[in-house]
């Protein structure tokens, strides 16, 4: 399975930021593997703009989220079909921030999934406790009933990724321990199992939360993380090309 190194810049850069984006083309150039594939999710306003940019290269650029219908009266929304017509290969979906500001559910997300891969995007459908459940000692419950929740029904072979996001380790500089990032990767891991068989083996799991460039080959070396989805540290090419590098 390739390793995926996705940026997630939020509500973050202007058009002088793009530049960023010419230099991880650059810096992909040469650093470029079979197995480490690298994606930037940025402002949907800049997609159009980061894919021109990518072309040629193997840069993906995608989207941070969706709606779940085709088409239709909802004004300020975007569909997965219009991402994927302007040249998105994933989308973001159900991001702890999302849950919050925009009071996303559960099954909303599995709808909006559904709607991606319908349109030929690839969803990363994220999944993460609170602090306050951390601490009650509830995390890999609510995150394994978060997950259950959150799959969408589908085309037997339809790809997709899980990213788990503790939201108490998103923009902070803290992250759970090594131990605790692969027990729940494996919990996540065994259910994804559990529900598609074979195939459940071969969904790729991200980690995200706080992943730098000094944390990264640690977290990146654990039996079941396939990758990192970064939020502040995909912000400077610098910062993300040597997370690549970590991976590669
Ligand atoms: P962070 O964000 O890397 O800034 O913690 C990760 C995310 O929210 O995807």
């Amino acid at each position: 399975m390739q390793t995926l190194i996705a940026g997630n810049w939020k509500m973050n850069g202007t058009k002088s930021s793009l530049e960023e984006i010419d230099q991880i083309v650059r810096g992909l150039d040469t650093a470029t593997t079979e197995t480490v594939e690298a994606l930037i999710c940025p402002p949907v306003i800049w997609l159009t703009d980061c894919v021109a940019r990518c072309a040629g290269s193997s840069l993906k650029i995608g989207a941070q989220d969706c709606h779940e219908a085709e088409k239709g009266a909802h004004t300020g929304d975007i569909s997965a079909s219009m991402l994927h017509e302007a040249g998105a290969s994933h989308v973001i979906i159900g991001h702890s921030e999302r849950r919050q500001d925009h009071f996303e559910t559960d099954p909303l997300i599995a709808r909006k999934a559904k709607a991606a891969f319908t349109a030929g995007l690839i969803p990363i459908i994220c999944i993460g406790e609170s602090l306050k459940d951390r601490q009650a000692g509830k995390a890999n419950t609510v995150v394994l009933s978060q997950l259950a929740a959150s799959l969408p029904q589908m085309a037997p072979d339809a790809p997709f990724i899980i990213a788990y996001e503790p939201i108490w380790a998103i923009g902070t500089g803290l992250t759970p321990t090594l131990f605790e990032i692969q027990d729940m990767h494996a919990g996540i891991r065994a259910a994804l199992s559990a529900q598609y068989g074979q195939r459940g083996a071969h969904i790729p799991l991200l980690y995200g939360g706080s992943m730098k460039p000094d944390n990264a080959a640690d977290i990146l070396g654990l039996e079941d993380i396939n990758g990192g989805l970064i939020g502040g540290a995909s912000l400077k090419a610098r910062d993300f090309l040597a997370i690549y590098a970590e991976a590669a």
